[in-house]
């Protein structure tokens, strides 16, 4: 990690507009940062003096407290905005609340939002690096990034694999975050999903689509089981959820369908007993604790890069 003041991005938005160059840069920083939270103490001073605000207008757990984490691994200070306890009650602006933690003396904010592109419109008014932890059903960049640090520390590269993302892709921001970085690292990704979860229009999007799950599942070295988004009316969509269940969850009996040393993937909360059996959620070959350890991880690799950073290691 020799390179220092500046980056490679401004912020971090979309995995859209990603090149490869770029993702391989920011994994391979992932893994080194691996390696550091595994010492006996986890930490680097390379964002010392800096201070980072996580911006939360959405619940989130594993989201929140894994920037905080990466933040302090880096020896950054953090803030936290929490939605429910703050002044928009009050009716305060996301302008005015963006502008008023950055006069706090903030070096970059991780935003996750309800609406669909808030972390651009915060892009433009602040003078930070701004980092999309989620915005409505749109992106989740860092997500991705995790996601294919953990398929690549399993099976060496992406190139060639081929993924099935299963589930509510239409309201899914994972789906569309993870499709792009997917594709870009070389595999083939395949979205799978009863007809109204699935987009109205994927032209443009490196995928091919089916409503078959059974039809694909022994071919696939990766299951990404997505979570039926209830509160974007994700279950009004399809008869029932043992319906949902019977088409496309990752029963015990599918699981067993399933190549040798495939693997099941979910970026959690997971609705267990739904799009995931409780038997199949536990076993080694879902590594969905492993894509949360390495969320730390890939979200160092991002701070450090949107701050320039330095490591001395
Ligand atoms: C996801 C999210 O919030 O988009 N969770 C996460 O960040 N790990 C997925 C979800 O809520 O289902």
């Amino acid at each position: 990690m020799d390179r220092g003041g500046g980056g490679i991005m401004n912020h971090l938005l979309t995995t859209e507009d990603l090149d490869r160059a770029t993702l391989e840069e920011l994994l391979a920083d992932a893994d080194e940062f691996s390696e550091v939270l595994n010492r006996p103490i986890p930490k680097v001073p390379a964002l010392r003096g800096k201070t980072i605000a996580t911006m939360f207008f959405e619940p989130s757990t594993r989201t929140k407290m894994s920037f905080d984490k990466a933040a302090k691994a880096l020896s950054a200070d953090t803030m936290a905005f929490s939605a429910s306890t703050s002044s928009l009650s009050k009716g305060e602006s996301l302008k005015d609340t963006a502008l008023t933690v950055r006069a706090m003396g903030v070096d970059l904010m991780v935003v996750r939002h309800g609406a669909t592109g808030a972390p651009w419109r915060l892009a433009e008014w602040l003078d930070i690096p701004i980092v999309n932890a989620g915005d409505g059903a749109h992106q989740h960049p860092t997500q991705a990034l995790l996601d294919c640090l953990t398929i690549k520390q399993r099976f060496g590269s992406l190139d060639g694999l081929r993924i099935a993302i299963v589930g509510d892709i239409k309201h899914s921001r994972v789906a569309r975050s993870d499709i792009f970085a997917m594709a870009t690292l070389g595999a083939e990704v395949i979205l799978v999903g009863p007809p109204t979860l699935l987009p109205l229009d994927t032209e443009g999007w490196p995928v091919k689509t089916t409503t078959d799950l059974d039809g694909v599942l022994e071919t696939v070295d990766v299951v990404y089981l997505l979570r039926v988004q209830l509160e974007r009316g994700g279950g009004s969509v399809f008869p029932s959820l043992p319906e949902y269940t019977a088409r496309y969850g990752m029963t015990n009996e599918r699981f067993s369908r399933l190549k040798d040393d495939a693997i099941v993937m979910h970026p959690g909360p997971m609705n267990r007993g739904v799009e995931i059996a409780h038997e199949v959620a536990d076993d080694h070959r879902a590594l969905i604790l492993a894509q949360v350890t390495n969320g730390v991880a890939a979200r160092m690799a991002v701070l450090f890069h949107l701050l320039g950073g330095e490591s001395n290691e």
